[in-house]
């Protein structure tokens, strides 16, 4: 199979570079730890070494060291479509090289094969009622397939070793992937469309199966989309919640499908991927309070009242990011190229206008620019694809596919399990009064 020949060829030279690492520069100190940063969400501290993608503050992620843009340039694309093909971009994540169409084709046709999602897993989400949330209908279906982990077989295989672990763990990472776009698509039809569920169609890639899934077929351009889409989601550094916390849960040995359930449990977070769905609810109320596109002023004075309610602006800011979000930018050239006069999209980029100044004022917001939230719903919005409160689902998806690369790389070169330490204010006090 492609990706576990592309693995297995270089399995043993970033074995190598660990382990030199380690016996050489063991001792070599990169970081102090301060109090705040204790307090602080352990931000900024380095917890991670993986080289499938970096957050850049000042220029945004990059997918093994290729920008957005060079990303949307170089990855291979179906013929007549604009966007990369989610295949070759899960194999660029896997591995360090960019593949050709055919390559991508060559993933694509694994996920073809692999497609079918257990029945169980459908009847997992048919016992939730059609009002519980979406995320969790996910969640709990991802976590429901660790019965089929091919990795806990080997597991207790005996004749598997440890440095195979991650063999079985990458053919578990390339079913849950290939199922993703069905169960993700299950539950939009359960919740939205009166539960009239279509049929995959093999003939079709990732994304626009998934959109032929969910009822928009006909629009070739809502696939072009959910190209774009997965693309810009797929990954942002190994050390935000939902990645961190399925590394952390897949430190211990559990497998895939609990590793990547727990994560998408932190993406559910309304400070993480809940956001696209609080900022499309966001503009929207604001374009109905005004009746219409707002003016400045009136954007100006309900921003000013989110911040009095004590209320983030959703969609701006970031973590680690000091710029402009390059997945903000590449979402606004697809609407200005493709629908620049609708008004929830022109409402979203007079905000763009005037909230960063806004938030500028206040002289705490360390990044008051935008990040790719601030569009996702404008534009699913613009397809009909109004749900809020399905978004994050469509980012689970994406980004299940990062996710499960740091997973299958950590397996690679046999990170133990993540146990950092914990202390009492008691023992704070007494190091500091030590010291001064
Ligand atoms: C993303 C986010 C959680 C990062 O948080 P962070 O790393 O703590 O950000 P900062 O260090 O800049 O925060 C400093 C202060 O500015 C505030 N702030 C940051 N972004 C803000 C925003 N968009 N609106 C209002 N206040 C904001 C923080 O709440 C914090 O206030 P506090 O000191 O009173 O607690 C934050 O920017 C946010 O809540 N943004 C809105 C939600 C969002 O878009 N999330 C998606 C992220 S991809």
């Amino acid at each position: 199979m492609i990706l576990e020949d592309r693995i297995e060829a270089n399995v043993s030279v970033w074995r190598e570079r660990v382990a030199r690492m380690i016996k050489e520069y063991g001792d070599f100190v990169i970081s102090n730890v301060t109090v705040q940063q204790i307090y602080s969400g352990i931000r900024g501290v380095p917890i991670q070494v993986s080289d499938i993608s970096f957050v850049d503050p000042d220029h945004g992620i990059r997918y093994r060291d290729y920008s957005i843009n060079e990303i949307l340039k170089l990855l291979p694309k179906a013929p007549g479509s604009k966007y990369p093909m989610v295949g070759g971009l899960y194999y660029l994540l896997m591995d360090n090289e960019l593949p050709t169409l055919a390559k991508a084709k060559e993933v694509e046709e694994e996920w073809r094969k692999r497609a079918t999602v257990p029945d169980y897993v459908f009847k997992i989400i048919d016992a939730f009622p059609d009002d519980g949330s979406a995320m969790a209908m996910l969640s709990a279906g991802v976590m429901a397939m660790s019965c089929d982990s091919k990795f806990v077989e080997a597991y207790h295989d005996q004749t598997v070793g440890k440095n195979d672990y991650w063999k079985s763990t990458l053919d578990d990472s390339i079913d849950l992937t290939a199922r993703m776009p069905h169960i993700a698509a299950y539950i939009y039809n359960k919740k939205y469309r009166n539960n009239q569920q279509i049929d995959p169609d093999p003939k079709l890639d990732y994304a626009a199966n998934f959109a032929h899934m969910i009822g928009k077929g006909d629009d070739p351009l809502y696939s072009e989309l959910m190209r774009l889409f997965i693309l810009l989601h797929a990954d942002h550094e190994n050390a935000n919640v939902s990645a961190h916390t399925a590394h952390l849960v897949g430190s211990a040995l559990s497998d895939i499908y609990l590793s990547c359930s727990a994560g998408l449990n932190g993406l559910a977070g309304p400070l993480h991927g809940l956001a696209n769905q609080e900022c499309c609810n966001w503009l929207l109320d604001l374009y109905h309070f005004y009746q219409g596109i707002p003016s400045k002023e009136q954007i100006e004075e309900y921003a000013r009242k989110t911040l009095a309610d004590g209320k983030v602006i959703p969609g701006y800011g970031h973590a680690v990011l000091r710029c402009t979000d390059p997945r903000f930018t590449a979402e606004m050239e697809f609407a200005k190229a493709n629908f620049p006069e609708d008004e929830l999209f022109r409402t979203a980029m007079a905000v763009f206008e005037v909230v960063p100044g806004i938030l500028m004022e206040t002289g705490k917001v360390k990044n008051p620019w935008p990040n790719v939230d601030a569009l996702n719903g404008a534009l699913q919005y613009h397809f009909g694809v109004t749900e809020t409160d399905y978004y994050t689902v469509l980012f689970g998806l994406s980004r299940l596919l990062g996710i499960t690369s740091h997973v299958v790389f950590a397996r690679a070169v046999n990170k133990p399990i993540e146990r950092p330490k914990a202390m009492t204010t008691r023992m704070l006090e007494s190091m500091i009064s030590e010291q001064n």
